[in-house]
């Protein structure tokens, strides 16, 4: 049995008197592709949000990486973190600088404030950087600006950014919904395939639900801030997935 990555028992998270998600139970386990699949506001960004650490539970009991987030210190939150990247449908990256700075910027929660202003001008864990843009398979931009890159090919530097972290995890908010059917294919292979190289474990949010069939293995889904099913994919029927989105 893989050890689990995230726990919650019973975590609700409410915005003002409604309830965003209202009491979670479930674990992931490492190495596991995790869809979030359910209607728009269905609590899918929330739920990243909790697992990351980024937004705290408002009860509830939240264990990642073995680690309840709601008893750490900021250093142990961050400690954490660390070994968790996110992955948003907007990449963030600073377009007139050259690719390396952009994936580097995946080092600022650990470097110190002197390296990473140093870096700017003297770049530093090159070949880390390099390695990175291997694996998502751009290797030859690394000196290369980021904004002459195509949509698909930022996407990737996002990626990488991602990677540099070392992350046991990642997490993606929709990573797909503003790219066409091709780049979308090929950053969702993409994330099977660090998935079954490295052990990555995936928890992504996806609307377009093909893909949560073809490329994970556990689906999710959310209604209304509530754990409608979770289930391995070849349990998940088309009248739970009516039920799912059902006005
Ligand atoms: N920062 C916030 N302040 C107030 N309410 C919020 C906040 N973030 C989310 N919500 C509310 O929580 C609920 C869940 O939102 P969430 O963004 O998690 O949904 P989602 O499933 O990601 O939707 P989408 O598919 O549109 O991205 C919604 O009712 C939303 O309005
Ligand atoms: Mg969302």
């Amino acid at each position: 049995m893989a050890e689990p990555l995230f726990e919650l028992h019973r975590v609700s998270r409410y915005f003002g008197d409604v309830p965003a998600l209202a009491q979670l139970s479930l674990t992931i386990s490492a190495g596991e592709r995790v869809a979030l699949i359910g209607s728009s506001g269905a609590g899918k960004s929330t739920l990243l949000s909790l697992l990351n650490g980024t937004l705290p539970p408002s009860s509830g009991q939240l264990r990642v990486m073995g680690r309840d987030i709601g008893r750490l210190g900021p250093g142990q939150l961050r400690q954490v973190q660390r070994r968790i990247g996110t992955v948003y449908q907007q990449h963030h990256l600073v377009p007139n600088l050259p690719v390396i700075h952009n994936v580097n910027a995946g080092h600022l929660g650990r470097w110190s404030l002197f390296k990473a202003a140093w870096s700017l001008i003297w770049p530093q864990a090159v070949e880390q950087a390099a390695q990175a843009l291997a694996q998502v398979g751009i290797a030859e931009k690394l000196y290369t600006r980021t904004e002459r890159l195509s949509g698909g090919q930022q996407q990737r530097v996002a990626l990488a950014r991602v990677l540099v972290q070392d992350p046991l995890v990642i997490l993606a908010d929709e990573p797909i919904s503003s790219v066409d059917p091709e780049r979308s294919r090929e950053m969702m292979d993409l994330l099977r395939q660090l998935n079954q190289d490295l052990g990555t474990t995936l928890v992504i949010s996806l609307h377009d639900i093909g893909f949560a069939f073809s490329h994970c293995d556990r689906i999710l889904g959310l209604r209304h801030g509530q754990l409608l099913f979770d289930a391995p994919v070849q349990a998940v029927t088309d009248a739970m997935i009516a039920d799912l989105y059902r006005i």
